[in-house]
C-alpha cells in the first residue's frame, strides 16, 4: 500500500491505495465520488471520463497513484457553486442529451474539454470529438444538440427533437 494525494473539485484528499488500483477506483470507493461511471474498465466507453492537469482523462486507463499531486475535477465538480447544473449539464437537461444517464458523467467531462480547447465547435468537430464516449441510448444527436447549445450557438432546426 501506498499514500497518494491529489486535489479533487478543489479539496485536497489523499488515501491508501495498491500499486494497481485505479483512479477510478480510488475516486468512487475510497472518496465515494459514484458519479463517475465504470461502463468497461478497458477504456473504451468514456464513462469513467474526468480532468487531470486540466485534460480530459479515462480515469480506468490511470492508476490513482499516477494522480499524485495532480488536480483532478470529477463531474461532481462541474456543478455551480450554489449546487444548480453548470451549464453544460443544465444543457443536456434542456436538449433531453440523456436517457439512463449512464454514460452522461463522461459526456459532460469531455464536452466540458472540447469546449475549453474549442469553445464554438461545429458539429462535426463534436462528434469527432466525443468518438471516445459510447452511449447506449440517444443515438448521440441530443447529445451533440446539447454540446451547440452549451457553447451558444444556435441548434440548426433540423435537428431538433
Ligand atoms: S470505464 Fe473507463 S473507458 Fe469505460
Ligand atoms: S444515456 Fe444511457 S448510455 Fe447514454
Amino acid at each position: 500500500m501506498a499514500q497518494v494525494s491529489m486535489t479533487v473539485n478543489g479539496t485536497p484528499v489523499s488515501g491508501e491505495v495498491e500499486g494497481r488500483t485505479l483512479l477510478s477506483t480510488f475516486l468512487r470507493d475510497t472518496l465515494e465520488l459514484t458519479g463517475t461511471h465504470v461502463g468497461c474498465d478497458t477504456g473504451q466507453c468514456g464513462a469513467c471520463t474526468i480532468h487531470v492537469n486540466g485534460a480530459s482523462v479515462k480515469s480506468c486507463n490511470m492508476f490513482a497513484l499516477e494522480a499524485d499531486g495532480a488536480a483532478v475535477t470529477t463531474i461532481e465538480g462541474m456543478a455551480n457553486a450554489d449546487g444548480s447544473l453548470g451549464t453544460i449539464q443544465q444543457a443536456f437537461q434542456d436538449h433531453h442529451g440523456l436517457q439512463c444517464g449512464f454514460c452522461t458523467p463522461g459526456m459532460v467531462m469531455t464536452a466540458a474539454a472540447l469546449l475549453e480547447e474549442n469553445p464554438k465547435p461545429t458539429e462535426a468537430e463534436i462528434r469527432s470529438y466525443l468518438s471516445g464516449n459510447l452511449c447506449r441510448c440517444t443515438g448521440y444527436h441530443n447529445i451533440v444538440k446539447a454540446i451547440l447549445a452549451a457553447s451558444g450557438q444556435e441548434v440548426a432546426k433540423e435537428f431538433a427533437a
